[in-house]
């Protein structure tokens, strides 16, 4: 068994992973801990395959090759399969997202997810969540998050230790969600977040968001058991704008932000003010906003914010499950 097919869920931080201790390829160890949800609707479905006579490493993305960085990352993740296997064996990886590529939405939460699924087997290592949050983070931070379905908490290695800690807080059927991601611009960010997360020391507010961070991951946690979209949302909104205050506030500065970026924040405060409609917004490293409502509300909502000037399209996202297995491979 050499080759392997996984599909993963993107995520949805409610409170965010910006910033990190330290670049480079080592173990990455982000400055605070995160908590997020999977998504069901936003995956990537990821078959690895370990050729024998393979020159190198191949990385088939949306039906394109993949750029240099991509291939790079995905590089890393093998290497550390191909350690723990004590296997020499080049890969051949075609991975295919289910939403349009250029919808501005991060893939990478998904990607590397499924990758570390499916490298893992298809090298014939064990691949229980616990043992791919290392291979996921070579790729990337949030990756850890989606390797679990339902609401999952990263948290960062203690001192002196090198390992993170994942798992899951709830179920996905402990309090299903939605999650309209509002798409306001497709173009590629002009910062990614691995160099933003170097950034983050350079604001001042760092230490001022880091000092709130652990209070908020409580008050989610228990948000999450108690069902309490108001608790959560109120939470959730705070820590996605002392996340952007520290964007802003770096050198360089990261302003993300466009027009119809506010104006579905406000929509969103104008929604819950009618006392209509419970929404609440978060938004990642980029233009596009995340509102959380109910399932009963998603489409009220979605109808309001689909008027607004500038909004180009919304997924229309619920609490999605672990990464699973697939029989069917892309190749
Ligand atoms: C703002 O996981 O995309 O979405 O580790 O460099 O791949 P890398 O960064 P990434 O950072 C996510 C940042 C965020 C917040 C979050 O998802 O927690």
């Amino acid at each position: 068994m050499h080759k392997a097919t996984a599909g993963a869920g993107s995520n949805i931080a409610f409170v965010k992973y910006w910033g990190v201790r330290h670049g480079g390829a080592d173990p990455m160890v982000p400055l605070n801990p995160s908590i997020s949800m999977t998504l069901e609707e936003v995956r990537t479905t990821t078959t690895v395959a370990f050729e024998p006579g393979a020159a190198g490493d191949l990385f088939t993305l949306n039906g394109s090759p993949a750029t240099a960085d991509e291939l790079r990352r995905v590089g890393r993740v093998l290497d550390a399969v191909r350690r723990r296997a004590g296997m020499r064996r080049f890969a051949r990886v075609v991975s295919s997202n289910n939403f349009p590529t250029a919808a501005g939405i991060a893939s990478s939460a998904s990607g590397f997810a499924a990758l570390a699924l499916a490298a893992a087997r298809a090298a014939g290592l064990p691949y229980e969540p616990p043992d791919l949050v290392e291979p996921a983070l070579l790729g990337s931070g949030s990756a850890c998050r989606s390797l679990y379905g339902g609401y999952v908490l990263w948290q960062p290695p203690a001192a002196g230790r090198r390992e993170s800690t994942v798992r899951e807080v709830a179920p996905r059927e402990h309090w299903p969600l939605a999650d309209l991601v509002v798409i306001v611009s497709r173009k590629e960010k002009r910062v990614k977040s691995s160099e933003g997360h170097l950034l983050a020391r350079t604001s001042p507010f760092l230490r001022a968001r880091l000092a709130q961070v652990e209070g908020r991951i409580a008050r989610v946690e228990r948000a999450i058991f108690e069902r309490d979209l108001r608790a959560l949302g109120e939470v959730m909104e705070a820590d996605a704008l002392s996340m952007h205050a520290v964007m802003m506030t770096s050198t360089p500065a990261l302003l993300y932000w466009q027009p119809a970026t506010v104006a579905v924040i406000e929509k969103v405060q104008a929604l819950r003010a009618a006392d209509a409609l419970a929404c609440y917004f978060t938004i990642d490293a980029g233009p596009n906003v995340h509102v959380i409502t109910a399932p009963e509300t998603a489409r009220a909502a979605e109808q309001e914010i689909r008027r607004i000037e500038g909004v180009e399209q919304i997924l229309s996202c619920s609490t999605g499950e672990a990464p699973r297995l697939l029989q069917e491979h892309l190749f």
